[in-house]
């Protein structure tokens, strides 16, 4: 239980007697709480030697790219570069339907844009960056990796989008990883500490992969990445209305790749059923599907109907985990 100041101080001393006075660092953001924490700290001890990188992957939840983006460099003041790379992504993954090769092929493409951004900083400011900050937790140092064969990215194992295995190594990178001894309790403590705005902090984690895994089977087939971002994004506003979303862990939509046949008006329909899904959870590791009112349930429900086109049922997941797991893929 460790004071925030003691710990802003030793790292910031840490961070500058690693990073030498001409040299510069880059950092991949999410939009999540470790790495935006670990940017904000260390762009604290070196300044604008720190260059972030924001990818849009194509893969992201209804206006996000612009929503971080503009707390990034408001709020938040962190030089940060955007590169949508959401038609490489997207080119990619066409016509892929197992789960792990989509996992795979977004994990190759981050490597992709990670290794095309250090020479343009290079270029840049004249010098090539010799660091990379990771947003690494303690929790993620005493974790092993997933059993062997599971064949399952774990949170631990691929925490966010710029903790891409192998990266520092083929980039000939040195890590900085400023939360390495943290929980992500005190993490939000530091975040706090460091007037990182509640809305990052209080954020519900999202993996890696992004909607690709919430887009069961070929991500790119029909409008599923927009009728997804419409249900998710209604949903997750009516849990923020009902003053639900602190004592969620995780909430979101799922895109099933069925039609089934419904009636809206006179009209008979033949369109998509969604799912939503919300648990509470101490870690990711175990979780339990979390329990709404009828009243929530039935206006939700009907202001998805009602306002994305392409969906005419909407299912509940009650299944808590083990024997699910928290995403669908
Ligand atoms: P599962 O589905 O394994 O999810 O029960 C547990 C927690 O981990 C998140 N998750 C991931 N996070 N990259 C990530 O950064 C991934 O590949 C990944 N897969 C799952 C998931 O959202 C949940 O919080």
């Amino acid at each position: 239980d460790w004071n925030m100041e003691d710990v802003l101080e030793e790292q910031i001393k840490h961070v500058r007697s690693m990073v030498g006075p001409d040299e510069h660092v880059i950092c991949g953001l999410s939009g999540g709480v470790d790495s935006t924490v670990a940017a904000v700290l260390v762009h604290k001890a070196i300044g604008d030697r720190l260059h972030c990188l924001f990818v849009d992957n194509g893969l992201l939840r209804y206006q996000e790219r612009e929503r971080v983006m503009s707390s990034f460099r408001n709020e938040l003041h962190l030089p940060v570069t955007c590169i949508d790379a959401s038609e490489n992504f997207l080119g990619k993954l066409k016509g892929v339907k197992d789960p792990e090769r989509k996992r795979k092929i977004i994990g190759e493409e981050f490597i992709h844009v990670f290794e095309g951004f250090a020479p343009k900083v290079g270029e840049e400011v004249g010098r090539n960056p010799l660091f990379l900050v990771q947003g690494t937790l303690y929790p993620d140092v005493i974790e092993s990796c997933p059993p062997p064969g599971s064949g399952r990215n774990h949170s631990h194992t691929i925490k966010s989008h710029h903790n891409v295995g192998g990266l520092p190594e083929r980039m000939n990178l040195k890590l900085i990883e400023p939360l390495k001894l943290l929980f992500k309790d005190e993490v939000r403590r530091l975040g706090k500490f460091l007037n990182v705005p509640e809305s990052f902090l209080k954020r519900h984690p999202f993996p890696g992969p992004g909607l690709a895994v919430r887009v069961l089977g070929d991500v790119t087939e029909g409008n599923a990445l927009n009728i997804l971002r419409e249900v998710d994004e209604i949903f997750i506003q009516a849990i923020k209305d009902a003053g639900l979303y602190d004592s969620i862990w995780q909430a979101f939509a799922v895109f099933l790749p069925v039609r089934t046949v419904g009636v809206q008006g006179d009209q008979r329909t033949h369109a998509n059923a969604v799912v939503l899904r919300a648990i509470t959870s101490e870690d990711g590791m175990t979780a339990d599907w979390y329990y709404f009112d009828h009243k929530f349930l039935i206006d939700v429900v009907s202001k998805i109907c009602n306002q994305v086109r392409g969906v005419n049922r909407v299912c509940q997941d009650i299944t808590s985990k083990p024997p699910a797991t928290v995403e669908w893929e």
